[in-house]
């Protein structure tokens, strides 16, 4: 039985008390929502994956020094990370138009775009995470000037650290969001790197055939979703066959 306490469930993701004041326990969910939970269906090993995926970006992250709330993995659906004051803008950062930008604008999909380009949302479920501007956010005080420049800053080396690993391996990084928290150290607040970086917050498509290996399987119905998690954790290196699988449903060989 689980006795430990929840402190939040997302739509992906839920939050627990971690072992030590300071600390959470971030468990992944095999939950797949779109378009603001119109969408929603339960993938079979998507967590694990995302949590491996996660895992292995946040320490590449780490190693080149951007702050971030992560610790370490602590089992297949699960990760130690830093309690964060989350703050409520999601920030994405483009490379090539797709999805809602090219909705917007018509752009066609696949469109290399002039130079990075970076968006902020408001995180909000009810309004469906509205595109904001940075009046919107030092407004309305979801953020102060600095530390939008803090997160503009961090997202855009993030963006370049994960261009390079993703090309590195056949895939180009189209797109992706982040989101950052507060995390209260003594007199100090530093804004650090929260949440996860996976196939569900990127897109990610094969350099030479421009395969989907991202959400978008799942938002528009192109089915084989595990399978494009499966690549890009195989291409990072990171793919243990025996543990990314949920039960193995056929016949076991049984040793006596
Ligand atoms: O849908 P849109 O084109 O605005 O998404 C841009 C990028 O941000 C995509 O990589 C998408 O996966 C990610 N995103 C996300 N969570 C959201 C909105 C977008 O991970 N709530």
């Amino acid at each position: 039985m689980n006795r430990r306490r929840r402190i939040y469930e997302g739509k992906a993701k839920i939050l627990y008390e971690g072992p030590e004041p300071g600390t959470l326990v971030q468990h992944f969910k095999d939950d797949a929502t779109a378009f603001n939970n119109e969408k929603h269906d339960v993938i079979d090993g998507k967590g694990v994956l995302n949590n491996r995926i996660s895992e292995f970006i946040f320490n590449k992250l780490n190693d080149i020094g951007i702050p971030t709330h992560f610790v370490k993995r602590l089992n297949m659906r699960e990760q130690l990370i830093r309690e964060v004051e989350i703050i409520p803008v999601e920030v994405i950062v483009r490379n090539i138009a797709a999805g809602t930008l090219s909705k917007r604008l018509g752009i066609d999909e696949g469109t290399a775009l002039p130079r990075s380009i970076v968006e902020y949302c408001f995180k909000s479920d009810e309004l469906g995470d509205p595109m904001v501007s940075e009046e919107h956010i030092t407004a309305f005080g979801w953020a102060s000037p600095q530390e939008i420049d803090e997160m503009t800053a961090l997202a855009l080396r993030i963006n370049d650290f994960m261009s390079g690993l993703f090309l590195g391996i056949g895939i180009k990084l189209v797109d992706f969001k982040v989101e950052f928290g507060r995390l209260y150290e003594n007199d100090l607040v530093r804004v650090v790197l929260a949440d996860e970086i996976s196939p569900d917050s990127c897109r990610l498509w094969d350099i030479t055939t421009s395969e989907k290996l991202d959400k978008d399987r799942f938002r528009r119905d192109l089915g084989g979703l595990i399978e494009a998690y499966q690549e890009v954790a195989r291409r990072l290196g990171i793919l243990f066959e025996n543990e990314e699988r949920p039960e193995p449903s056929g016949p076991v060989l049984v040793k006596s």
